[in-house]
């Protein structure tokens, strides 16, 4: 109801002004690109990352999400929460941080883990494509 603290009020927010809505080049060397489906309602997110190789921390993120108004929520809230994070700290985010965050019901969980999915994913491709590239002096991984 009305009366729920916050509840409405931030999916509603994220879900009909929702931040950093877009794509970026997926042949970036720089740009990691998760595209994941939640198996529950076939609903897909897209979630890609600028990363800045040399602090190896989250410069930019864009997303497209084809899916309920929780998962356009969560992808949109996700983007804040990541943007200027290290790969290993946007890694370890756990869809609960993302549903209590949002007030999300437990029937919307999977919702959120599309989110937690889609960061995971990108981040596999950044590194599978930071592997790929010739070495740097100083930079590891
Ligand atoms: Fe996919 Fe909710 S079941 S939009
Ligand atoms: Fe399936 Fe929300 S992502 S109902």
């Amino acid at each position: 109801g009305v009366q729920k603290r916050g509840y409405h009020a931030k999916v509603l927010d994220h879900y009909s002004n929702p931040r950093n809505v877009g794509s970026m080049s997926k042949d970036d060397v720089d740009v990691g690109t998760g595209l994941v489906g939640a198996p529950a309602c076939g609903d897909v997110m897209k979630l890609q990352i600028r990363v800045d190789p040399n602090s190896n921390t989250i410069s930019d993120v864009k997303f497209k999400t084809f899916g309920c108004g929780s998962a356009i929520a969560s992808s949109s809230y996700l983007t804040e929460l990541v943007r200027g994070m290290s790969l290993e700290d946007a890694g370890k985010i756990k869809n609960t941080e993302i549903a209590k965050e949002l007030c999300l019901p437990p029937v919307k969980l999977h919702c959120s883990m599309l989110a937690e999915d889609a960061i995971k994913s990108a981040i596999r491709d950044y590194q599978s494509k930071s592997k790929r590239r010739t070495p740097t002096l100083g930079q590891k991984q």
